[in-house]
């Protein structure tokens, strides 16, 4: 039985939010504060880069299951749920901006008119749920009943539609009977997997844990990679060994440039300031941030030494966003290697399949600053190229191709892309993470003194 379903901010997790409660049956009501996004989702032009979306957003359209709108009352009226999916961007102190979740919460308040259930799904810290309440609760008066809960997301970006519609498991957190039996009437159903029904509080450190697991299983990996270098092994060999332990699993274990995103580096902040903020030590996240931070650094320090020096010299970057399968930058490794090297004067060729337009807007191009729409392109005269994400389409490229349009073939490969041997067979100086040292044309006379 389809419920009324109001949902506030139309991003990443808003987006796939309501077009995947419409494809089960719900009928939703999507807000934005901004007309164009408003007039594009409405025109059926999705507004992020996710498989899926097009289709199910133009379905779901046709059967009016599915409207979005800039008004509030317009979400308020058709709905007794009304999920919070607006944005919680980092702050510069790296606590979470919960300005928007604030703004959304006092529009509730002023225009609450009967029972309403107000579902936080945007990433929030911990005790988001009490501050939220409150705001409601001030400008609602005493007589109308409203309940805040939890539930949480787990959407990868580029894979965020099937992650919906197929989930590992759904986490509610609820404190009253009312509100956890809306949320169960919501998903149980429309979809067969269990279900974890807890606390708010409950709710909000399950996210929160397990997105600082996932960045903890990648910097470990890290950590391995940089004595894989020194020992002159394999990473990737070593990922297999462990990761085919199912008590490990071999997801999350490719060791490269860490971990970027709107949510794995947020969350890891958040549960560090949690638990610093209740007497905890978590030194072991701090160590999983430091790890992660210090990726870039490792890979230019390789360009550096494959290049000796970087002014004047053309260098070709594969990569803008931060993974493979989505136009989102944020988090992503191409935000600090584009200024670093360009203000080291290089000559920088930057191509992406998606995300070039966003950093294009963030670092607008110069005499030493292009943005390409081909790998190929890229590489033209190039002295090196540096690989920041893994796209398929880079891994499938022509390398005979790419050799022959560079200067000098040298490869440096941040997300393991490539191997060692198939490198050097090409003809490539090859460097990448956790793997010895780079790959030779020919090996180098080895002087013994
Ligand atoms: C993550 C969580 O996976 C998802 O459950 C949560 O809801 C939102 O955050 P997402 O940020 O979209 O999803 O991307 P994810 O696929 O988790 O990758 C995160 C980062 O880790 C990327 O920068 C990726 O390049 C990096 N990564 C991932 C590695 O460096 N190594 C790996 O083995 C896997």
């Amino acid at each position: 039985m389809g419920m009324g379903v109001g949902i506030f901010g139309t991003g990443y997790a808003g987006l796939v939010t309501a077009v995947g409660l419409a494809e089960v049956g719900h009928t939703v009501t999507a807000i934005d504060k901004d007309p164009d996004i408003v007039a594009r989702l409405s025109d059926g032009t999705p507004t992020i880069h996710e498989p899926g979306l097009q289709e199910l957003l133009t379905a779901n359209l046709e059967a009016g299951k599915l409207r979005f709108s800039t008004r509030a009352e317009d979400a308020m009226s058709a709905s007794k749920i009304i999920f919070l999916c607006v944005g919680t961007p980092p702050r510069a102190d790296g606590q979470a901006d919960l300005s928007q979740v604030e703004e959304v919460s006092r529009t509730i308040g002023q225009q609450l008119d009967g029972y309403k259930l107000i579902v936080e799904k945007s990433t929030v810290p911990a005790r988001t749920a009490y501050w939220i309440d409150t705001t409601i609760r001030r400008l609602a008066g005493p007589e109308h009943e409203f309940d805040v809960a939890s539930n949480p997301e787990f959407l990868r970006e580029g894979s965020a539609v099937r992650d919906f519609l197929r989930p590992d498991r759904i986490v509610i957190g609820a404190d009253t009977d009312r509100a956890r039996s809306l949320l169960l009437d919501l998903y149980e159903p429309n979809f067969d997997c269990p279900i974890v029904s807890t606390s708010v509080t409950t709710a909000e450190l399950i996210k929160q844990t397990a997105n600082s697991f996932l960045a903890t299983k990648i910097s470990f990996i890290n950590m391995v990679s940089d004595l894989c270098e020194e020992l002159g092994v394999d990473v990737a060999t070593v990922a297999r060994g462990i990761g085919l332990d199912p008590r490990i699993g071999s997801h999350f274990l490719n060791a490269g440039l860490g971990f970027g995103g709107s949510c794995l580096p947020k969350d890891l902040s958040a549960l560090i300031r949690v638990a610093e903020g209740n007497g905890v030590d978590v030194g072991m996240l701090r160590e999983v941030e430091r790890i992660n931070t210090a990726r870039v650094d490792r890979l230019l320090a390789k360009l550096e030494r494959a290049l000796w020096v970087l002014r004047n010299k053309v260098i070709a970057l594969f990569g803008v966003a931060f993974k493979p399968d989505t136009d989102d930058i944020r988090g992503a490794p191409s935000l600090g290697v584009v200024p670093r090297l360009h203000g080291a004067g290089a000559c920088l060729r930057v191509y992406d399949p998606a995300a070039t337009r966003k950093l294009e807007r963030l670092y607008p191009p110069d005499d030493r600053l292009t943005y390409v729409d081909s790998a190929f392109e890229a590489v033209r005269d190039a002295h090196a190229l540096v690989i920041l994400t893994d796209w398929e389409e880079f891994r499938s490229l022509d390398l005979g191709r790419v050799g022959s349009l560079m200067r000098t073939p040298i490869v440096v490969d941040g997300r393991n892309l490539f191997e060692p041997a198939q490198m050097q067979a090409a003809g490539f100086e090859y460097y990448s993470l956790g793997r010895g040292e780079a790959t030779f044309r020919t090996e180098p006379k080895r002087v013994h003194v």
